[in-house]
């Protein structure tokens, strides 16, 4: 249930993202650039149905997207993933669930949950980093309490152990990444990875 996005603008981008010396307002661009591919990839089966319509030269049967779509980044990453969604499906609706890792433990706490309805809908857990996965795998949990039946996470980059745990505890969820890095370090960071997403982010 592993997608790797492979793509060239991908590489590039998160190559740019992963730069040390990549300042804020560059690591947004890339950061929205890596978004998109992925907003794209993670869409790809979205059912469609048939729509007349008149060309101006005859009648047409064309296809139209069936099924409402929900993005829900989990705080305060996830943010820097939801503008891409909303460039491509201007109608979609936006969650919140708002986690933190400890700095000690790298255990997450929730501090904030806000949804639309979930049922019948493409549900898109978005946040730049599955670490451990911990707060991915609450995230999920919550969605799926939330009545979510088709869910999916899409995340920049994912550690080995994030994937594992995800797929342990939710094996039907598919996970869309553009990279899938070595390990993690005793402190929990991605290896190589690209440092505090949030805090490169928004410049913190
Ligand atoms: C980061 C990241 C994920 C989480 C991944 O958020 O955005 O949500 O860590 O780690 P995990 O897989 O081990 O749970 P963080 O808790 O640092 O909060 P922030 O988004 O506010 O920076
Ligand atoms: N959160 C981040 O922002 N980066 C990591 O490497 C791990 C968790």
């Amino acid at each position: 249930m592993l997608h790797l996005l492979r793509h060239p603008l991908a590489a590039h981008a998160l190559t740019h993202l992963r730069a040390v010396d990549t300042p804020p307002a560059a690591f947004r661009a890339f950061a929205h650039q890596l978004g998109l591919l992925l907003a794209l990839e993670s869409t790809r089966d979205l059912p469609v149905r048939p729509h007349p319509i008149n060309t101006p030269l005859e009648p047409h049967i064309g296809d139209v997207l069936a099924r409402g779509l929900v993005v829900v980044p989990i705080l305060r990453a996830g943010l820097g993933l939801v503008q891409p969604y909303l460039d491509l499906f201007p109608e979609v609706s936006v969650g919140y669930v708002g986690l933190e890792r400890d700095h000690e433990t790298a255990v997450a706490r929730s501090y904030y949950c806000k949804l639309p309805p979930l049922v019948g809908r493409r549900v898109l857990c978005v946040d730049p980093m599955l670490a451990t996965g911990g707060s991915a795998v609450q995230a999920l949990d919550r969605l799926r309490a939330e009545g979510a039946d088709d869910l999916a996470l899409v995340v920049l980059v994912a550690a080995p152990e994030g994937v594992e745990a995800v797929a342990a505890r939710h094996p039907n969820v598919p996970i869309f990444t553009a990279a899938l890095d070595r390990e993690l370090n005793t402190q929990k960071y991605i290896l190589p990875g690209l440092g505090d997403f949030g805090d490169r982010l928004y410049g913190t």
